[in-house]
């Protein structure tokens, strides 16, 4: 386990609409590395970026077509070891994203691939025998290339699935085993890809569709044997590099080498309900909506079992918000992201904050899609950083922006927000000082649930010696726990303890010593 991720917060950073600094419209590598220190101050000490590699842009850049090498867009690869050098120089780490599951159909290895003559790269991507052949189940292209057989895909159609073969084989004329040499070959190749950038200072990846390697793979077995045979490479040479899935079942990522796994919304489970279950029929059943009719106790139940179960030997990663999901903005009002946000901080785990969320920057509806976003378009807006053109993230001209960036006169901003005591941005701050501060806040420090009841509120947990009171319902909530509050270390409005009562005015956070 690498030691620095136990006290990890990371920062996404979504690299198109971050900071442009060569006034192209479009972010950069050299415009992560000028606001780094924005970074830092904000009291992450980690970041991940999304895909920065050669790319069609087909899917916002995770259709690769050169693993080795850094988009022009973004700069060079030299941009990018400077900036894992910078990053370092003020103790931030920083993590890539590796896309193993599928390249670009644009990549040297599908135009070998899909070429009727064998060579090295036929079983590079999965193909059927012949062009005749595309069972139901799977997603097949089909009868676009000159070979004599259709090429599965992961994801959208320019996204052809790498071979890792398969574990349950249901049509052996064309399916190989995950074990054969050429499914082998593939594994080899993306951990030539992780060597790579590792050598060149990145400090490990965030996985994407971690699970999706083997097909027919139910129970994960298979592409399990994948990720332990990385890990067993990374802990050989690479003790400090960390691994982070983007799976959303913690027992299984864990187990499969992974350092920390990724809670996703997914209908239904807890990260969904407490955070952003639909509205349905009017009816906002989120536990962090201000409306006070949710239900804490499915994230409870779920955390409780997944901490129990990887057991110390993984983390669980909350998150703010990501590229693949409407920002919580575009449902919380600015008290409700203060509660909902400082709450991940102070959550097990290693937590992520998607860039810009911590001053809200709105969900925009009405674009339309870019590079493959379609609805999630609207949460990859560029940075606010403040009130002058383009909200200061380029200095090139509107209609060459990466996407419109909100530049109105009342729009959220850094600059406003750095000036105001409680805006979102310093209350986030003052959390993370805190979490910062306390190691009874890292990702390896206990977490117990103290107070959680169906349709209840406050929510109240303990990390090492803390406990933290959380009521986001606009009613003001009462509990009563068998542990006695000392002083306050962290408040958001107004949290009154008397011996082992706890009233909570609504809309109000509390962090106090045992
Ligand atoms: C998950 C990524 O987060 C998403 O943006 C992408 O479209 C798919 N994987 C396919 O790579």
């Amino acid at each position: 386990m690498p030691k620095w991720l136990s006290n990890a917060v990371f920062y996404q950073i979504y690299p198109q609409s971050f900071y442009d600094s060569n006034g192209d419209g479009i972010g950069d590598i050299n415009g992560i590395k000028e606001k780094l220190g924005y970074i830092k101050d904000l009291g992450c000490n980690a970041i991940w970026i999304n895909p920065c590699f050669e790319s069609p842009f087909m899917d916002g850049g995770y259709d690769i077509s050169d693993y080795y090498k850094v988009a022009a867009r973004y700069g060079t690869n030299g941009d990018l070891k400077s900036l894992f050098e910078a990053a370092h120089s003020l103790g931030i780490k920083v993590l890539l994203d590796l896309v193993p599951g599928h390249t670009s159909d644009k990549h040297k290895w599908f135009s070998e691939s899909k070429k009727p003559e064998k060579n090295e790269f036929s079983d590079r991507y999965i193909w059927t025998d012949s062009v005749w052949e595309a069972p139901r189940q799977y997603n097949f292209e089909c009868g676009i290339t000159n070979r004599d057989g259709n090429y599965m895909v992961n994801f959208f159609s320019s996204q052809p699935a790498l071979n890792y073969g398969f574990n349950k084989i249901t049509h052996p004329k064309w399916q190989m085993s995950y074990k054969s040499p050429e499914c082998k070959r593939t594994v080899e190749a993306i951990k030539d890809v992780m060597r790579f950038w590792l050598d060149l200072g990145c400090d490990g990846f965030r996985v994407d569709m971690a699970d999706s390697l083997v097909k027919n793979d139910d129970e994960k077995t298979a592409t399990s044997e994948i990720w332990r045979d990385i890990r067993i490479m990374l802990d050989e040479n690479y003790p400090e590099a960390a691994i982070i899935s983007e799976w959303c079942c913690p027992q299984r990522a864990i187990t499969c080498g992974f350092h920390s796994d990724f809670y996703l919304d997914h209908e239904g489970n807890g990260y969904h309900t407490a955070f952003r279950n639909d509205i349905i029929n009017g009816e906002d059943t989120c536990f962090f909506s201000k409306l006070g009719k949710g239900d804490i106790t499915v994230l409870t139940g779920e955390l409780e079992k997944d901490l129990k179960q990887i057991n110390g030997l993984g983390y669980v990663s909350f998150i703010t918000g990501n590229h693949d999901i409407k920002r919580l903005s575009y449902r919380y009002d600015e008290s409700e992201l203060k509660v909902a946000i400082c709450t991940i901080l102070f959550l097990p785990g290693v937590p992520f904050i998607y860039y810009g969320d911590e001053i809200g920057m709105p969900y925009n509806e009405s674009l339309k899609s870019k590079e493959g976003g379609f609805y999630r378009t609207g949460s990859r807006t560029p940075m606010q950083w403040d009130d002058s053109r383009n909200a200061g993230f380029s200095n090139a001209n509107k209609q060459d922006l990466y996407l419109p960036v909100d530049d109105s006169e009342n729009n959220v901003n850094v600059k406003a927000q750095s000036q105001y005591n409680y805006s979102l941005l310093n209350t986030i701050k003052k959390a993370l000082t805190i979490r910062n501060e306390y190691n009874d806040f890292s990702a390896e420090s206990e977490y117990e649930t103290l107070f959680a009841q169906k349709h209840r509120y406050p929510y109240i947990f303990r990390r090492g010696d803390f406990a933290v009171c959380v009521n986001p319902s606009v009613e003001s909530a009462k509990a009563n726990i068998d542990i006695t509050l000392k002083n306050c270390v962290f408040k958001i409005g107004d949290v009154d303890i008397n011996g082992k009562n706890i009233n909570m005015q609504g809309q109000s956070m509390g962090v106090f010593k045992l």
